[in-house]
């Protein structure tokens, strides 16, 4: 187990070696006892997180700001639209600047071929750790909370375990590719045989997915895509863990009109109980949410007894509490 993280920046899933990752979950786990018990654990005291949003959100927002408060420190909540940025503050000038007040910068920056390199760019100025609270390319944070929940349900030793890592159709808006991006990357370095399931037009990096493939050789798991106009159901099959969101055409084209057309065509991709029984009957269903309920999954399945989405949000706040306090301290 590797316990020298102080200092480090989390920006892609694999900036943390494996032993990394293992010491992370120790931790976790030893935090979420810790709360249970009402045991005191401020590691972070007097610390303070700058944590700077391009892009909404519910949980990333609430869970680090609750959790820099539980160590003990303070979460300054940033909207990049109140401040200067939009008047020429470059991602150099954050680095410094943020990196000088703040104990550890996080940033959610999603916008297409740009958040990831922004975060980068701001790294490499400030003194301070960057944490990744989503990009373009990764959502590291969530996927730890997802392994930690998978490791909760179905036991830490994940060998042989299949996850589905599916597209599924949303009416709301082109979704990034973080997610899944960051699963097929993480869940082989942890034993587990990945399918990934989309269609045609719904590819993801090849970069990235040559990666994760190197990942599944280097681990020995499977690695699997099925990319059929209907290749939903037959990808849950034998299912442990059914992981099925939306995201965007984006490597077939960030137009958002276009980009729309293309998914209104999949609506028939919908996480419903016919597909989960193609999957095992004790699999779990997973979703980082926000999810778009009755048209990416059925109120019946997401409230259904296999769901475990709040336990996988509630994880979002061990998770990234041992980061802070592993990095920040
Ligand atoms: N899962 C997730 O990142 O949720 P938010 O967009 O609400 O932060």
């Amino acid at each position: 187990m590797q316990t020298n993280l102080r200092g480090r920046d989390l920006i892609g899933d694999l900036d943390f070696t494996k032993e990394e990752v293992e010491t992370v979950l120790d931790v976790a786990w030893d935090l979420k006892r810790k709360r249970a018990l009402g045991e005191p654990h401020a590691y972070l005291r007097d610390k303070v997180l700058a944590m700077l949003f391009f892009f909404s959100s519910t949980r990333t927002r609430g869970s680090f700001e609750a959790g820099i408060a539980q160590l003990g420190g303070h979460g300054a909540f940033i909207d990049s639209e109140t401040t200067q940025i939009s008047h020429g503050d470059t991602a150099k000038e954050i680095g410094e600047i943020f990196g000088r007040y703040f104990d550890g910068i996080a940033i959610r920056q999603c916008d297409w071929d740009f958040g990831n390199k922004y975060i980068n760019d701001v790294a490499k100025y400030s003194r301070s750790p960057v944490l990744n609270m989503q990009c373009d390319i990764y959502h590291p944070f969530q996927c730890l909370a997802d392994l930690m929940t998978i490791m909760e349900k179905k036991g830490r030793d994940l060998r042989k375990k299949k996850i589905v890592v599916s597209w599924a159709y949303a009416a709301s808006y082109l979704k990034p590719i973080s997610v899944p991006q960051s699963l097929i990357l993480q869940m082989p370095r942890f034993g587990m045989d990945v399918t990934l399931a989309y269609p045609p037009e719904f590819k993801l990096m090849p970069d990235i997915v040559d990666q994760a493939k190197e990942q599944a050789k280097k681990f020995g798991t499977g690695f699997e895509i099925v990319d059929d106009k209907d290749g939903m159901a037959k990808a849950f099959k034998d299912a442990d863990v059914v992981y099925a969101k939306s995201w965007g055409p984006l490597l077939t084209t960030s137009d958002k009109v276009e980009g729309k057309k293309i998914q209104d065509s999949y609506k028939n991709w919908i996480t419903d109980e016919v597909k989960m029984k193609m999957a095992k009957s004790d699999a779990i269903y997973m979703h980082p949410l926000p999810a778009d309920r009755n048209i990416e999954v059925t109120d019946a399945v997401i409230d259904g007894p296999n769901s475990v989405v709040y336990d996988e949000a509630e994880n979002r706040l061990h998770a990234q509490k041992a980061v802070m306090a592993l990095t920040m301290s």
